[in-house]
């Protein structure tokens, strides 16, 4: 069964959204201008980020609340230019409650060279095959459809080529979870080359295929 929003209190999302926003601008992953964050509301309408804020002074009064649609309900301000990338995945994965686009660098630096995350740890495991779709323009149909697309029913991630990461969940700690994970591997294989190891060991297949089945990463 599809899980439903857990989003049921306005004010409690609000805050639940901000206190992601901080965390994420604390660790860097979001910058002043870059990057947005959303929720789907239990009665479907979407909280999002306002368009062009200091992110690391948002308060919960300035999210804006849109329907569906993408049209701001009254008295609310100017939602995130990537509002219609965030509503088409809601309408597209109605498993999905929680949309995080980051403008993390590891995950930027991944998108340009095109390249590969090796199994070097458990939660390297569901980036092996991490899709990288070109999305510069906010609000670009075309790639917002390749963005969908290459989520597909279960993907939780998507690398924005020159731009940056999305990533998805039933809500927003499994959303942000990805975000860290993904970059905190991305961190290890930087230290390996650094280190002057191009190609880390990988972990035996065996092992890899027992952690997938388990699903705990
Ligand atoms: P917004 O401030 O409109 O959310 O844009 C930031 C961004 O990262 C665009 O991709």
């Amino acid at each position: 069964m599809t899980p439903s929003s857990p989003y049921h209190d306005e004010d409690r999302a609000r805050q639940a959204v901000v206190d992601v926003v901080m965390e994420l601008y604390d660790a860097r992953l979001i910058t002043s201008t870059g990057g947005n964050v959303s929720v789907r509301l239990a009665d479907g309408d979407v909280l999002i980020t306002p368009t062009r804020m200091h992110k690391g002074g948002l308060t919960p009064d300035s999210l804006v609340r849109v329907s569906p649609h993408g049209e701001p309900r009254p008295g609310q301000g100017r939602p995130s230019s990537e509002t219609p990338l965030h509503l088409a995945v809601y309408h597209a994965r109605p498993d999905v409650h929680a949309v995080v686009h980051t403008h993390a660098p590891h995950a930027i630096m991944l998108g340009l060279l095109e390249g590969r995350v090796p199994p070097i740890i458990a939660d390297a495991l569901p980036f092996e095959s991490l899709p990288i779709v070109y999305y510069v323009l906010p609000g670009d149909r075309e790639g917002i459809a390749r963005i969908v697309q290459s989520l597909g029913a279960q993907g939780s991630a998507v690398l924005l080529k020159h731009h940056g990461l999305l990533t998805v969940g039933r809500d927003l700690r499994r959303a942000v979870n990805v975000t860290f994970a993904l970059e905190e591997v991305l961190h290890i294989l930087t230290l390996c080359r650094i280190w002057g190891c191009t190609e880390p060991p990988t972990l035996p297949s065996d092992d890899a295929a027992t952690l997938r089945r388990l699903d705990i990463v």
